[in-house]
């Protein structure tokens, strides 16, 4: 199943840009199904019908097109539940009362896990040859896809904190230690939640049927806002694989004296975000005369927007994280376009490289014969950060 996630800054229009890849897919003759991770749901509004999707499940709105606005509490409850159950109980115990210890019982970022496995379930069903993700604005995009990753080590961390405790203490604490400790029961749900769903998402996101695409309108602010979403997507080696320009004037406004002053200007910002974005290709999607809604409008849209090509083609492949060798060190090359030297950390912790760009950290785990070795170097090469690391105890020098 191809899987394609829509992003960008809140209101540039992602909603419609990703009901109308679904609804052309769909009339191209894809099994599409369109999921909107967006907690502030707005597909079934652009679609003109109801996809609350009861009991969890998308409904048909065209031949070949199903939707689905995920509901987080009914779709985790299933694995959460009783860990939720747990904690509220936990809080109480600490004075945390009602409301309050419900809140904090709540699993952070509970709408991207929940739309990660409406994802997951539609690809482990076989029934979609495509999946488009309308996400909600650029920050909870990339918790949405990186989760699977930071989730499994949070959780993992937890998971042996919490069982070295349970199982030292638990026998007798539960006599003389007044605080709840969870039951074997919750640690079945976490590790089913942990290994099975999460590393499963995990090698999904990462594959190659899965992209990503940006989509801008042509104003520096929300061009400025993509630049560091794609340098953030492949730090975490999510593949972008097309800009969606939105809202350009069509040719026959721009024809309007009125226009053409800010036709020229979009035409300039155009020309930057193809230079920038370069090799990923630009689409371009016109301001239509209406909001576009509905099925068969939103095919148009797509159709137009699209062209030749195919809605559901990885239409660019993005460049991935290698390990290599050279002159008696080995090099780690990590794609990271638009990434600015006084924004980047490197650091070698434990087994893993730490890079930082801006305000996003990742600890990437190192193959085991690079584990050991020692930094020596890293520097960036046209959008690609190079890293050398020298062998741990040889005569490399
Ligand atoms: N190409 C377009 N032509 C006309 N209206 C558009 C276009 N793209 C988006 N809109 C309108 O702009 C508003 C915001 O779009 P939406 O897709 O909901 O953005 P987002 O999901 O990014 O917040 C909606 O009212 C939508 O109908
Ligand atoms: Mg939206």
């Amino acid at each position: 199943m191809r899987l394609v996630f829509y992003t960008g800054k809140g209101g540039v229009g992602k909603t419609t840009t990703a009901a109308a890849t679904a609804a052309h897919a769909a009339a191209r003759g894809h099994r599409t199904l369109v999921v909107s991770a967006d907690p502030a749901h707005s597909l079934g509004d652009v679609l003109g019908v109801a996809v609350g999707g009861e009991a969890g499940r998308p409904t048909e709105v065209a031949p070949r097109l199903a939707a689905l606005e995920v509901d987080a509490r009914a779709t985790l409850d299933p694995h959460w539940g009783r860990i939720r159950d747990y904690l509220v109980e936990l809080f109480r115990h600490q004075g945390i009362e009602g409301v309050v210890a419900d809140e904090l019982a709540l699993l952070p970022g509970a709408e991207e896990i929940a739309a990660l496995l409406a994802v997951e379930e539609a690809a482990r069903s076989r029934r979609y040859d495509v999946c488009v993700v309308d996400c909600a604005p650029t920050g909870s995009t990339l918790r949405l896809v990186t989760l699977p990753e930071v989730a499994s080590r949070a959780l993992r961390l937890l998971l042996r904190v919490q069982r070295a405790v349970a199982t030292v203490v638990s026998p007798v604490a539960r006599v003389v230690v007044p605080v709840p400790l969870p039951g074997p029961e919750v640690f079945r749900d976490v590790d089913q939640l942990l290994y099975e769903r999460l590393a499963k998402l995990r090698e999904l996101l990462l594959g190659d049927a899965t992209s990503v695409r940006i989509v801008v309108t042509p104003e520096r602010m929300v061009i400025d806002e993509a630049l560091r979403a794609h340098t953030d997507l492949a730090l975490f080696e999510l593949g972008c694989d097309a800009v969606v320009m939105n809202r350009l004037f069509p040719p026959a406004a721009a024809a309007e004296a009125f226009f053409e002053g800010w036709s020229r200007w979009q035409e300039e910002r155009l020309a930057e975000v193809e230079a920038s974005f370069a090799p990923l290709p630009v689409l371009r999607a016109s301001l239509a005369d209406d909001e576009v809604i509905g099925v068969e409008a939103l095919a148009a849209h797509g159709a137009r927007t699209f062209g030749d090509a195919d809605p559901a083609a990885r239409l660019c492949a993005a460049p991935r994280l290698r390990f290599g060798r050279g002159k008696g060190e080995y090099r780690v090359e990590l794609p990271l376009p638009h990434a600015r030297k006084d924004a980047l950390d490197v650091a070698k912790v434990d087994d893993a490289l730490v890079v930082r760009t801006g305000n996003r950290r990742r600890a990437i785990p190192l193959p085991r014969k690079l584990a050991a070795a020692t930094l020596v170097g890293a520097k960036l090469d046209a959008g690609t950060l190079v890293v050398r690391l020298a062998p741990a105890a040889s005569g490399a020098r």
